[in-house]
Formats: C-alpha cells, structure tokens, sequence
C-alpha cells in the first residue's frame, strides 16, 4: 500500500477525489496527513475522513527554504519520504513553489497536477494565461516534480477545449472535471508499479 501526503491551498475537490478513491479497500494508496500553507477549506475533507491535517504558513519563517524544511518534517512525521518504502507526496492544488530543499527530500517521490498542457501556461494562473493567450485547447498535466516551476517530466495530460465565451472559473471547471479522474489514475498506476517516477525523471 503506497502512503500518501497530499498537498493543498483551496478548496480540495482533487483531495476529495483521492480520498473518495481511497476508501476503496481495492485502491492500492493510502492518504497518511494532508497539509497546506493556509487554513485551506478542502482540509475539512481530511478531517472528516480522520486523516490528520497541518498547516504550515510560509509568513511563520525567515526564508522559503526554512519553510520547506518544516513542511518537510511535518510530512516526514508520518512515514513519508524515509524508509525502504517513501510514499509519495501529491500536490494538488498547492499554490505554492516548494523550495528546492523540500523537493531533493522527496525527490523523484513528488508530483503535481497542473491547470495546462506544460510546457503551456507555468505558473499559478495557468487558466487566466490560457484565456489571454487566445488559445483554444488547454488541458491537465500530471508531472514530477523537479526544483523549476512546473518543469519535471511530465507523466500524463488531457487536453481540454476552450469554448467561446468562457470564464476563467468555466474553463477551470471544466479542467477539473477531467483533472480529478487524471490525478487518481496516475496515483493509482504508480502504486501498482505501472508507471515508474524514477524512470520519468531519467529520462529528463
Ligand atoms: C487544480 O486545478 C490544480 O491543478 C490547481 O489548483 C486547482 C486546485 O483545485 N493548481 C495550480 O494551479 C498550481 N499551479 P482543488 O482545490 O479543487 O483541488
């Protein structure tokens, strides 16, 4: 059973879809803590699953490295990221770039789900800058995460359209809607050995 830290900011419906996958006893990931740099609303999806939360607030430390290290140690607090058997460590929907510290830690243990088809729109308003830009298609990626922003290896995508008159809170809905699904079946095809991160990452 691959153990799980997930990672958040805002409301949680990712994290939802994880823990939903999770409480089924044939799916082969375990959600072990949930944390996030705010009293994020989606932590009471943790809470009412009893998975215990954490937040650990950047404006707390001196430097994002110093930050990155108590992140870390608060995960690490539950079995993640040392042993024979590390875990795995999911960003979803954390609005914040983990220092490079907290990401040699885990590394190649840690991904992130992204709001664009990378190497399109980096970044945290990847949804707004696909709106400007004119462009028609965006889309997911599930990536490893490395020490730039939104640059690991990418391990899955799904392109989505953009329809004529969308809003930025349309288009990210529609993203999510096959975001979740993506997010699942990617954590799901890693605890299986059927997708391998430290492949991914050599081949970088
Ligand atoms: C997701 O769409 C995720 O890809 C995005 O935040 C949303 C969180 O939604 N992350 C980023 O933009 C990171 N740059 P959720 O809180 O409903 O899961």
């Amino acid at each position: 059973m691959l153990k799980l830290a997930v990672l958040i900011s805002g409301g949680g419906s990712n994290l939802k879809a994880l823990l939903d996958a999770a409480a089924d006893p044939d799916f082969p990931a375990q959600i072990v803590c949930v944390g996030s740099d705010t009293e994020a609303p989606g932590l009471a999806y943790a809470t009412a699953a009893g998975i215990p939360t954490f937040v650990v607030r950047p404006s707390d430390y001196d430097s994002r490295e110093e930050w990155g290290q108590v992140l870390a140690a608060a995960i690490q607090e539950h079995g993640i990221g040392t042993g024979p058997h590390p875990g795995l460590v999911v960003s979803a929907g954390l609005m914040r770039i983990l220092p490079a510290g907290f990401v040699r830690s885990f590394s190649p243990d840690l991904i992130n789900t992204h709001p664009a088809l990378l190497p399109a729109f980096p970044g945290a308003h990847a949804v707004r800058d696909a709106l400007a830009a004119g462009a028609t298609e965006t889309g997911v990626t599930v990536h490893v995460i490395d020490e730039g922003v939104d640059t690991g290896p990418v391990l899955r995508q799904v392109a989505v359209p953009v329809l004529p008159g969308d809003t930025e809170d349309a288009l990210h809905e529609r993203i999510k809607r096959e975001e979740r699904p993506l997010l699942v079946q990617t954590v799901r095809d890693i605890a299986r050995g059927e997708l391998s991160l430290d492949a991914a990452t050599s081949r970088s």
